[in-house]
């Protein structure tokens, strides 16, 4: 059989495992109580909790290639946003599984992609996973997979033709202000670069208020950009549009 690309989920397993676990050891406390006050207390619970199941698995279904591909669509997206002649060498900040930096390869066959994480345990992804995708994807030979930190990445400033990240920057605990993080991965990017980024910049507990922040990336020195609401650019299900998935979520992109 052919091996397929691991894309991992943005939801993570071990989350459904636990509410689903929840759900079953209350369905059967329900059964097995005979007080009818802690009966209506376990039942409100189990109702309470399978509404907090169901969410996190729809959108894990529609994330996944099963479901309706979402990530799939999101990391084309990024890819289209860079509008990108043929950049000699991009970089994938937060890469996860890799995805996004083999889709770059993949779409720029002279490009040379790094694809940099710090592949906490508190994700299902790692660097193995990585390069296995490469392999798979036949483009190990163009892209490298690199340890390290989004807040303080070890590269020259104008290193990148091209820089992109997906869900990344607000994960970023060694930096308290995210807006630092994006002004970090805008340090590395060379004059004349291309950048496409997906993260909550509608979130104003991560970047402050949207208006505040679009003031913050104009100052940047950009010769152009554009932020926009990832519902405005992307078809989302309605579910997805709830402000815990994605309604908080933005694309910034443009040229250095
Ligand atoms: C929601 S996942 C997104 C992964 C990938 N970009 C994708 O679209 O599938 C967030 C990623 O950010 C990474 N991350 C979190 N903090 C980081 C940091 N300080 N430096 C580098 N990567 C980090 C995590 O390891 C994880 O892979």
């Amino acid at each position: 059989m052919k091996a397929s690309i691991s894309y991992g989920n943005w939801i993570r397993k071990k989350v459904l495992l636990v509410l689903g676990l929840g759900v079953v050891s209350l369905g059967i406390l329900f059964f097995l109580l005979s007080n009818p006050y802690l009966q209506v207390i376990t039942g409100l619970l189990f109702v309470t909790l399978l509404i907090s199941l169901s969410f996190p698995l729809y959108a894990y279904y529609a994330f996944s290639p099963r479901g309706g591909n979402l990530q799939d669509k999101v990391y084309r997206l990024i890819v289209e946003s860079l509008k990108q002649p043929a950049p000699e060498n991009a970089l994938d900040i937060g890469t996860g599984n890799g995805v996004l930096a083999l889709k770059l390869a993949q779409r720029y066959p002279t490009a040379q992609v790094i694809g940099l994480d710090y592949w906490g345990k508190n994700w299902e992804y790692s660097q193995a996973i990585c390069e296995a995708n490469a392999r798979i994807a036949q483009v190990a030979d163009r892209v490298r997979f690199v340890k390290g930190d989004a807040a303080k990445l070890d590269f020259n400033d104008a290193s990148f033709a091209a820089v992109v990240s997906n869900l990344t920057f607000h994960e970023v605990k060694s930096a308290p202000q995210k807006r630092e993080v994006v002004r970090e991965a805008l340090r590395v990017l060379r004059p004349g670069g291309r950048f496409a980024f997906v993260d909550y910049f509608y979130d104003s507990q991560y970047y402050g208020p949207a208006t505040e922040f679009e003031v913050f990336l104009h100052r940047q020195g950009l010769s152009k950009i554009e932020l926009k609401r990832l519902s405005d650019v992307l078809p989302l299900p309605r579910l997805l549009r709830h402000p815990k998935i994605f309604g908080k979520v933005g694309i910034i992109y443009g040229q250095k």
